[in-house]
């Protein structure tokens, strides 16, 4: 198989999908991370959108930088934000992007009470802004279902450093298969 122009990660808030991109991104590739993206385009912080547009206003920004994204014509790592599979028009758009075999999308996976852990105390995420543990727990739940459905795999975070996610991606990219599993089950 030929490699993909572009690895997207997607996953939870804390999944570590900004540390891996920036450590793939060290190999070849431009990072391009949806949140930063949106940041730099309005002049404003992602809080800052949330407090006085509002989140519809955010998700519309990020459904077009996504878009953008996608376009790029060159090797890229994409940094999709947690939200980024809820959302039909994305999906369709990372569905056609890893149908026309330029997108390869890794689901980074994380046991729920690790994101806790790890972004329960965050103060930069408004949807964490109360009840944070809570919150993740829900949201980890509720969104595996499209996280699923625009993978290509899913790569287990739980205990691994970036470095090691990273690899495993790379692997997987690579078609390599070890230690993977197929979004819809074990690797055959
Ligand atoms: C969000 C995730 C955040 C950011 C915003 C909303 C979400 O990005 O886009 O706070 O809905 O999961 P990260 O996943 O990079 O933290």
């Amino acid at each position: 198989m030929t490699t993909p122009r572009l690895i997207v990660l997607v996953g939870m808030m804390g999944s570590g999908k900004s540390s891996v991109a920036r450590r793939l991104a060290r190999e070849g590739r431009v990072l391009l991370d949806t949140d930063t993206l949106v940041e730099e385009r309005t002049g404003r912080t992602v809080r800052e959108i949330f407090a006085t547009d509002g989140e519809p206003v955010f998700r519309e920004l990020e459904t077009s930088v996504l878009e953008e994204c996608l376009g790029h014509a060159g090797p890229a790592v994409i940094a999709a934000a947690g939200g980024v599979a809820e959302s039909e028009r994305n999906r369709t758009a990372l569905h056609r992007a890893r149908a026309a075999g330029s997108a390869f999308v890794v689901w980074l996976r994380t046991d729920p009470q690790e994101l806790v852990r790890r972004v329960g105390h965050s103060t930069n995420r408004p949807l964490l802004d109360a009840d944070a543990g809570g919150r993740l727990l829900e949201l980890a739940a509720s969104r595996a279902v499209n996280y699923r459905a625009v993978a290509d795999v899913v790569v287990d975070t739980d205990g691994m450093s970036v470095q090691d996610v990273a690899a495993a991606v790379n692997a997987a990219v690579a078609g390599a298969g070890a230690g993977m599993m197929d979004a819809d089950g074990p690797a055959t």
